[in-house]
């Protein structure tokens, strides 16, 4: 304890050990992705017991050996798709069995059904329906089911990955030059950002701030992370229109969101729940 006038009553945990995971089981969903072995090896270096899931088997289980690599230790993963109602609750139930505990929850997925870059003119019920499901109801379902175990424990920690374009529309204009055949994601399409993508990322936003109000009684923060976009190979043409409207004269790298990641899930952002933290390069602040 401080010695004092008692403005600062504790000075411990120091700096460092504010953000220290030590003993904490973390599960990542959609862990098979491009941020999600960044998150995982953040979290796994900062003491955390780290659960890597995926639909897709075979990427999950790259990211988790070369994170087990990384820091020496194994990294656990298990297959997930997080629309089976049914899979997510065998999933959260086997895995409390395993670890006895649930501790951090980071939703991060992003579904892309066929027909995913179509115009909205074009779009299918079922390409909607599908993305909805993987973006936000899988989101829901995660939630639902890491409470139950959150919640006699009386703590935990939940981050919802949106988007900044859960919070504010595409500039189309970004788009305008880029040529169908050309888009790194899918060849058919040239690349944009579909309206299913802006919906259910603002979904999520509202499903944190839901959350954070109806389980802050139990102590599980909830909280939603929006990163920017990342560089990832993309059109020239897009790339420049991109930064052109980034204050900080760049797209984001797959590694600019471990810090933010890390303060949302660790005592070191104790008191925050409900919160939005954009990571944007200031895209939103104009
Ligand atoms: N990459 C960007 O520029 C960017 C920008 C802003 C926000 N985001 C958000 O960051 C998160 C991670 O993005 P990323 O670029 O790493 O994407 P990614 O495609 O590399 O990873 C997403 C992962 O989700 C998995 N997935 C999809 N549907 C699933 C389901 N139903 N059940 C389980 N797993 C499922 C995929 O298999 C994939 O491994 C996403 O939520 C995305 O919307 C990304």
């Amino acid at each position: 304890m401080a010695q004092g006038n008692g403005i600062i009553e504790v000075i411990e945990p120091k700096a460092e050990r504010m953000f220290e995971l030590n003993d904490r089981t973390a599960l990542i969903v959609g862990g098979g992705g491009k941020m999600g072995i960044q998150f995982g090896h953040t979290l796994a270096l900062a003491g955390a017991n780290v659960i890597l899931v995926d639909k897709d088997s075979e990427r999950c289980s790259k990211n988790a050996r070369e994170i087990s690599q990384a820091i020496g230790k194994p990294v656990e993963r298990r297959h997930l798709d997080s629309r089976d109602d049914a899979e997510v609750q065998e999933l959260f139930q086997s895995l409390y069995s395993t670890h006895g505990r649930i501790d951090i929850l980071i939703y991060n997925v992003m579904t892309k059904p066929d027909g995913y870059y179509k115009s909205t003119d074009d779009y299918t019920l079922e390409t909607w329906d599908g993305a909805i499901a993987g973006n936000l109801t899988g989101a829901f379902l995660c939630c639902r089911e890491a409470a139950k175990f959150m919640k006699p424990a009386r703590s935990g920690a939940i981050v919802l990955t949106s988007s900044i374009y859960g919070v504010v529309a595409p500039d189309h204009r970004l788009y305008s030059d880029c040529v169908a055949g050309s888009n790194i994601y899918d060849t058919g399409e040239s690349l944009n950002c579909p309206a299913v993508y802006s919906a259910s990322k603002a979904g999520l936003i509202g499903l944190t701030r839901y959350l954070a109000t109806q389980w802050g009684r139990y102590d599980i923060r909830v909280n939603a992370l929006t990163p920017g976009g990342v560089y990832d190979g993309q059109e020239e043409a897009f790339r420049r229109e991109y930064v052109e409207r980034t204050p900080l004269g760049r797209m984001a790298t797959w590694s600019d969101f471990n810090g933010a990641l890390l303060f949302m899930v660790s005592d070191a952002s104790r008191y925050m729940t409900g919160h939005n933290l954009i990571v944007d390069g200031g895209w939103t602040a104009w």
